[in-house]
């Protein structure tokens, strides 16, 4: 057959059929994912996402695009205009953040105890941004005081903390940190991509300026949506650049008029249309249980876990109990004890997923996931009943049997 993108009389060219397939419908294997995430989603959300595809500028989906902002004011708890999606997973949130809120040459002070202050760091030297890291020994969190001394001699335009460092299973509090930041004139950005619905967060009471998230995690959704919220501040911020946004897909100045921000809406890039589907099941979830109901839920599952683990006679990494995060969990591994055959165990016996360390943490603890849909009695009893089997066979003492 001759096409049309062929001149007359020109020889086809054969096709190649070294490359062809994959052909048949796609399976996937049934997993519990209590590793540090993606957790699994909602069945509801996942259904979601097989509803009709709208055009990216219908009405009815601007108008699901506003659900989506919506609710994400409720979820941050801000009264803020300035709350929308970046088009990726948490590290889109996270470009994006540090994309429009630093300008080349001025200063971010990261707060850095885990993997994610490192990548910020990195992020943010790409920006042409000045770093400054201020760090912490893995499995501790920042005092007020420490950081109160690094804003006043460093004085940064922008401090960047992590909510939930989910290397390693620390929570960082933030009290304090949005009136010290305020006084010294400086953007405080947050990062919650694990900790966002599973824990208090209080954007506007805490005088946070900058948050971003992911969807995968106590969220319920799958990958692929971030969480964003600016206040008036950020945005003044954004708007008031002396240079252009160094990312044309990332410009808050152009994706915010998408979202309705700016009063008018233009296309910038097509909008996620499924995913924007399954954000807003994902955040008519959180509007159905409440955020306090959430907490408790996350909370309670954090506990439970801990009282089978330490029955086990396993520890947590992180030392003071104050800074443990409960959204993920991190467990020392003991000595003698090969940490991937326990884990390799969960998978081919009890398809969980429990995951090892990350940077700092790797080879040292294990890391258990309670986001979300996962944060349940039953997922936590699967978990206990996989390290007692795992350890087991390795003739771990149990604590308790
Ligand atoms: C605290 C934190 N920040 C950022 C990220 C990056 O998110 P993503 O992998 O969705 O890009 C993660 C992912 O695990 C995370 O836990």
């Amino acid at each position: 057959m001759a096409f049309t993108s062929q001149r007359p009389g020109e020889p086809t060219p054969p096709i190649s059929d070294a490359h062809r397939g994959p052909t048949g419908v796609l399976e996937v294997p049934q997993r519990f994912l209590m590793g540090p995430g993606p957790a699994n989603a909602e069945p509801r959300i996942l259904n979601a996402q097989s509803l009709p595809l709208l055009g990216h500028m219908h009405p009815p989906f601007l108008k699901i695009m506003d659900e989506v902002q919506q609710g994400l004011r409720y979820l941050f708890q801000t009264d803020s205009k300035y709350t929308l999606c970046a088009s990726g997973t948490g590290h889109s949130g996270m470009e994006m953040a540090i994309a429009n809120l630093l300008e080349p040459g001025e200063k971010i002070l990261v707060g850095n105890n885990g993997i994610w202050g490192t990548r910020v760091a990195d992020m943010a030297g790409r920006f042409g941004a000045e770093v400054v890291e201020l760090k912490t020994e893995a499995g501790t969190s920042f005092s007020l005081d420490t950081l109160t001394a690094a804003v006043e001699k460093e004085k940064p335009a922008v401090l960047f903390l992590c909510q939930g460092e989910s290397s390693t299973g620390v929570h960082q509090t933030l009290a304090g940190v949005g009136d010290l930041c305020r006084k010294h004139n400086v953007l405080l950005l947050v990062d919650t991509v694990c900790s966002l619905g599973g824990v208090p967060l209080y954007a506007d009471a805490w005088k946070v300026d900058a948050i971003y998230s992911g969807s995968q995690k106590c969220l319920s959704a799958p990958p692929g949506a971030a969480p964003l919220m600016l206040n008036d501040r950020a945005l003044e911020k954004v708007r008031a650049r002396k240079t252009k946004v160094r990312s044309y897909y990332f410009d808050l100045n152009l994706v915010g008029d998408y979202w309705g921000w700016f009063n008018s809406r233009s296309y910038h890039h097509t909008g996620m249309t499924s995913m924007w589907y399954a954000m807003r099941e994902a955040l008519a979830i959180v509007a159905e249980q409440g955020l306090e109901s959430m907490w408790e839920r996350h909370e309670a599952a954090h506990k439970q876990l801990w009282e089978g683990l330490s029955a086990l006679g396993l520890q947590p990494f992180v030392e003071k109990p104050e800074d443990r995060l409960v959204t993920v969990n991190t467990i020392k591994v003991p000595e003698g004890i090969d940490w991937a055959a326990v884990s390799k165990n969960a998978m081919d016996k009890f398809n969980v997923e429990i995951a090892g360390g990350l940077g700092p943490t790797a080879g040292k603890i294990w890391r258990v996931g309670l986001m979300g849909y996962n944060a349940k009695p039953a997922n936590v009893e699967l978990v206990l009943a996989a390290f007692k089997d795992g350890l087991r066979q390795q003739g771990w003492e149990l604590a308790a049997n």
